[in-house]
């Protein structure tokens, strides 16, 4: 039953967050909003929350690569998770749903998701709590750190990672042109050019992840994954849930049809400015 070990997550997450939500020292939310990032960003930075020491959540989100990475996939340490290619988190703060198949809704039960004792840190948060006694950045706060004021500063600072301004000159016209005329937008139309839907492309194969099924339990959602965000998307290749897509032939070729050279040029200058990439050679 493969909604069986979503549902375990479920649990788990909302375990977690209604013992350590709940349980929140009132005198933290005092602390004020440009603390609170500060506090966000220093975790987000943080090794301590994983066993080795090692890993933070920038390990796999790395500023440099729009808070994403080149990896093809990531994650999938349990079988609860499936290894997935890692989201950009630029503009995340403005995303209707998270995940490639939507089953989490907010930045502070997403975080939960490595953090808990067989996510990717591999470290029980209470654990990692007490390791972080002492930290210099924690001095701000009223009372020792609880998982709910770290969830929440996690939260806050991953609001402030602006999505990228496009550049709206004459690569973009003709590629906003082309892109209509493709019906791409029926999919790719609103904030971050995603409709916030989930669809199963045509050239998906059925692969061990079955993407909103896992959340929904419903047939008709099996293998269709969140319509990507795509100002972002030149920034962190490779493409598509899994990263099958190594390029944008491919990537097109999983939507069903093939494009002319002169096409891909037209879509990457599309994408580049849509990502606030100016680049002055045309075809
Ligand atoms: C081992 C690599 C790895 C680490 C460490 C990691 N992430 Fe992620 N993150 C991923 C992958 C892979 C996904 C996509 C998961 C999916 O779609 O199911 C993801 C998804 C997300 C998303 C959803 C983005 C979107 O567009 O839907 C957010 C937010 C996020 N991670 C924040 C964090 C935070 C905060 C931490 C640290 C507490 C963290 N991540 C640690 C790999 C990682
Ligand atoms: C039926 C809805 C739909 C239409 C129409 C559509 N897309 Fe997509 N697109 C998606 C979905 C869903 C994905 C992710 C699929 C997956 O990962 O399995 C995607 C992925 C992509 C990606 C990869 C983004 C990334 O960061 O991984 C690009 C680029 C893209 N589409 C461009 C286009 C272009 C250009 C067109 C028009 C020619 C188009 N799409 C038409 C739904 C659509």
């Amino acid at each position: 039953m493969p909604l069986k070990p979503f549902l375990k997550l479920c649990c788990l997450v909302c375990f977690l967050s209604s013992c350590a939500l709940g349980s929140a020292d009132k005198k933290n939310e005092d602390i004020d909003s440009t603390a609170y990032v500060a506090l966000g960003k220093a975790l987000f930075f943080e090794t301590a929350w994983s066993n080795q020491g090692t890993i933070s959540c920038a390990h796999c989100h790395r500023p440099a690569l729009a808070y994403s990475d080149t990896l093809r996939v990531a994650g999938g340490n349990t079988k609860n998770v499936p290894a997935r290619n890692i989201p950009s988190l630029l503009g995340v703060g403005q995303k209707q749903h998270l995940n490639w198949d939507g089953g989490v809704h907010t930045l502070e039960e997403q975080a939960l998701i490595p953090l808990h004792a067989d996510g990717d840190f591999g470290l029980p948060p209470a654990k990692a709590l007490e390791r972080l006694k002492g930290k210099p950045y924690l001095q701000d706060l009223n009372g020792p750190l609880d998982l709910k004021t770290a969830m929440v500063a996690l939260a806050k600072f991953q609001e402030t990672l602006q999505a990228p301004k496009p550049i709206l000159d004459e690569d973009y016209q003709i590629g906003l042109e082309w892109f209509q005329q493709n019906q791409c937008h029926s999919c790719h139309s609103g904030s971050g050019w995603t409709d916030g839907k989930f669809h199963r492309l045509p050239g998906i194969e059925p692969g061990p992840d079955l993407g909103r099924y896992r959340i929904t339990g419903l047939p008709q959602d099996s293998f269709a994954f969140r319509t990507p965000a795509l100002n972002t998307s030149w920034l962190s290749p490779p493409f598509l849930h899994d990263g099958q897509a190594q390029n944008l032939n491919e990537v097109m070729r999983a939507h069903g049809f093939e494009i002319s050279p002169t096409e891909r040029e037209i879509l990457q200058r599309f994408l580049q400015r849509i990502a606030g990439i100016a680049d002055g050679k045309r075809p």
